[in-house]
């Protein structure tokens, strides 16, 4: 069977990642979190490119693109974010960096920066890569397309929990805010919106559990293959 290429996209906390980390080690493929590399980037600029007014500095931001570098490596089975060589998956998912990554990704300079790591990674084939722009911008071909959608409220509860396991105390309120205004930003920006590709599968897992969701869609990759 030759080894797919799989576009994952879809709202916020609709369990993506998750789901694409499974279906990889099932199908023994490569797999690529998007959305880390935006928050990576974030991440960075709040470190080192704010304003006297605290506020991020766009302009300083582009100029340092040099000097990131981005790297993905597996730490006791887990695939890590590294920053300049320093470890940030804990950093990329604080309140701080989801209430300015939609801003961030929303720039073009920054959407070509990553354009070409991500289309680098595919380019043997097998990898399941998962964002929001996935089918119709980076891997238009793609042999499968899905994308994952589910209530507001159910979404809230699993990024709620998401972030206790991780050991980060959150306001579920304020969790609800920022999947709202992260999704009116992505489904609104000029450049590759979040919106599901015409070729790709939508599944609404709103009353589907996480091994629902994965059997669904290598339901349909073993279908085909
Ligand atoms: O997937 P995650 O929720 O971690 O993504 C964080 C943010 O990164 C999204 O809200 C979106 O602004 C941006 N993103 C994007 N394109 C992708 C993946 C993520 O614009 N392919």
């Amino acid at each position: 069977m030759k080894k797919p290429v799989i576009a994952i996209d879809g709202y916020s906390s609709t369990g993506k990642s998750s789901i694409s980390k499974i279906i990889a080690e099932k199908l023994g493929i490569v797999h690529l979190d998007t959305g880390a590399l935006y928050r990576g980037i974030t991440w960075f600029a709040l470190q080192n490119c704010v304003d006297d007014n605290g506020n991020i500095d766009l302009q300083e931001l582009f100029k340092s693109f040099h000097i990131i570098k981005l790297e993905f490596k597996k730490v006791e089975d887990e695939l890590v974010l590294y920053l300049n060589h320093i470890n940030v998956s804990k950093e990329i998912r604080t309140a701080e960096v989801s209430n300015n990554v939609s801003l961030i990704a929303k720039q073009k300079e920054v959407r070509d920066f990553l354009l070409e790591t991500q289309r680098s990674i595919a380019r043997n084939g097998g990898v399941i890569m998962d964002g929001r722009d996935i089918g119709t911008v980076v891997l238009p071909d793609a042999d499968f397309k899905f994308f994952l959608t589910a209530s507001i409220d159910e979404r809230t509860k699993r990024r709620y929990n998401e972030l206790l396991a991780m050991g980060i105390e959150s306001d579920e309120a304020e969790v609800k805010e920022n999947l709202i205004a992260r999704d009116k930003i992505d489904s609104e920006r000029e450049i590759a919106p979040l919106k599901q590709a015409e070729d790709a599968i939508l599944i609404d897992n709103t009353k589907m559990t996480k091994s629902q969701t994965i059997d669904a869609i290598l339901l349909q990759i073993t279908k085909i293959n």
